[in-house]
């Protein structure tokens, strides 16, 4: 039989062609045309499994081959054929067979021995993840030099850390910049985890139950770059928990996105003025000719819910499914393609936010010379003599009070006064509360003390140096 009634891929037992509007509805090459590259890759690995289990003789396997490389080189070359051919695909399988068939008439139709598209979508849906995860990546990577840079270049600026959005203690904006980087170094670790889940291959997985031709697994996950095979022939075809990881992921990133740009839209405002906000990331407002607000900000905040939408939605999709595949899962691609464009876009306009931010040191540097700053490192001057913590910390309450009955800030008050509140406090205390002190006695590893916030920027740098030589 060298004749079909109709192209479909699984016309034969209908009678009658599907509903137009379902058809429409249930078709997916207008997205999952994506993975055409994908597709045509794991299509030569099979022409070769398929050679190896006598299905294929050598020259229709060089047949198919050549033919695939064609396809794969129009595709490049001409983006219109595939609107044009793809017009009548149901999806991106079709597709291929369909240009197969184009090329090599019915030798076209054997590729698909077999293989079901269950198996493929997931195999090529994986190859995806891995690839995006990369991409990511060195996004990701991009934004934590910008962030490094910015660390190096304001290193010992003092600023007022702030809990509860409430004066705190006094840090380096150096130690804040790199709190921010070391939220990224942990998304990066979230990242290769979900390469490391969608490395897997399940071609071979069949429709459910496995392929009935001894097909080399292996060497078919080989070729195609996965480290391993999928362990279920039922689970390979259902599971999308590396969608659902590197989901999860992304959300990581875009939440640690929402809350830089939180810090720095607040540091913006009129009350802050702790950072000038860049021309080039900037908007004006139509109606009111001195605005200039951090639209880039807010954008990476707004843009945030899009990403975590996208991981409620799988979720969301999962849930009901019982094992091995149900259409449901098509519903996979359009919210994972659309939400990884969108956070590697949000991923570069943040790094070059971060790159052209200034920050105004005197604002910064007033804002840590608060005294109440340094309350906590008047109660840890009395512990130094002794004083039991607790203690230490009403004396220092009291010492508070009394300056406010002064009416001057308590740092200023004599050392009388400190001496009677308690008699430990000594001529040494002056030198204690200093600001440069403060900061200085944090020097444990992770700490704000200049030296820690070195030795964190040094080994943030030197882990970035050892990823950019990992493939
Ligand atoms: N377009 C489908 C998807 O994305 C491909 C698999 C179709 N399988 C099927 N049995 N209809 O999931």
């Amino acid at each position: 039989m060298t004749e079909r009634k109709d192209d479909r891929l699984w016309g034969g037992r209908f009678d009658r062609p599907p509903n137009e509007e379902f058809d429409a509805f249930q078709r997916s090459f207008a997205f999952d045309r994506r993975l055409l590259p994908y597709e045509l890759a794991v299509d030569r690995a099979w022409a070769k499994a398929l050679q190896g289990v006598g299905i294929f003789t050598e020259t229709e396997v060089r047949q198919t081959l050549g033919a695939l490389v064609k396809i794969a080189e129009r595709a490049k070359s001409d983006p219109d054929w595939i609107d044009r051919f793809g017009a009548e695909a149901e999806d991106v399988h079709h597709f291929v067979e369909k240009a197969l068939v184009e090329e090599l008439g019915p030798l076209g139709w054997k590729l698909h021995t077999g293989r079901s598209r269950n198996e493929l979508v997931a195999t090529d849906f994986r190859l995806f993840v891995v690839d995006a995860a990369a991409e990511t990546r060195a996004a990701l990577i991009a934004l934590m030099k910008a962030f490094v840079a910015q660390a190096k270049a304001n290193l010992k600026i003092p600023m007022a850390g702030m809990t509860h959005m409430q004066h705190a203690q006094p840090i380096l904006l150096s130690h804040f910049l790199m709190a921010h980087a070391e939220a990224f170094a942990r998304d990066l670790t979230r990242l290769h985890s979900a390469a490391a889940s969608a490395d897997a291959c399940p071609m071979g997985s069949g429709a459910l139950a496995g392929c009935s031709f001894a097909i080399d697994r292996d060497a078919i996950a080989h070729e195609l770059g996965f480290s391993r095979v999928t362990a279920n022939s039922l689970d390979a075809v259902g599971d999308r928990d590396f969608a659902l990881d590197y989901l999860f992921a992304l959300s990581g990133i875009a939440t640690h996105l929402s809350r830089l740009a939180e810090d720095f839209v607040l540091f913006a405002s009129q009350e802050f003025s702790y950072v000038v906000l860049p021309d080039e990331y900037s908007t004006g407002s139509s109606l009111m000719p001195q605005k200039k607000n951090p639209d880039a900000w807010e954008l990476l905040r707004g843009k945030t819910g899009r990403v975590t939408a996208a991981l409620f939605s799988l979720f969301t999709t999962m849930k009901g499914l019982p094992s091995s595949y149900q259409r449901d899962l098509q519903e996979d691609k359009e919210a994972l393609f659309a939400a990884h464009d969108q956070l590697v876009s949000m991923v570069h306009v943040a790094a070059g936010a971060v790159s052209a931010m200034r920050f105004n040191e005197s604002k910064l540097a007033a804002a840590a010379s608060n005294p109440a700053l340094l309350s906590t490192e008047a109660a840890d001057y009395l512990v130094k003599k002794g004083i039991p913590f607790r203690q230490a910390h009403d004396l220092v309450g009291k010492l508070l009070r009394e300056a406010e009955r002064q009416a001057k800030p308590w740092t200023q008050l004599s050392l009388e006064d400190f001496q009677k509140i308690s008699p430990a406090f000594d001529i040494d205390v002056a030198s204690a509360l200093q600001l440069a002190a403060a900061l200085q006695s944090k020097s444990v590893p992770g700490g704000t003390a200049e030296n820690s916030v070195r030795a964190a920027i040094s080994q943030l740098e030197q882990k970035l140096k050892s990823l950019e030589n990992k493939p």
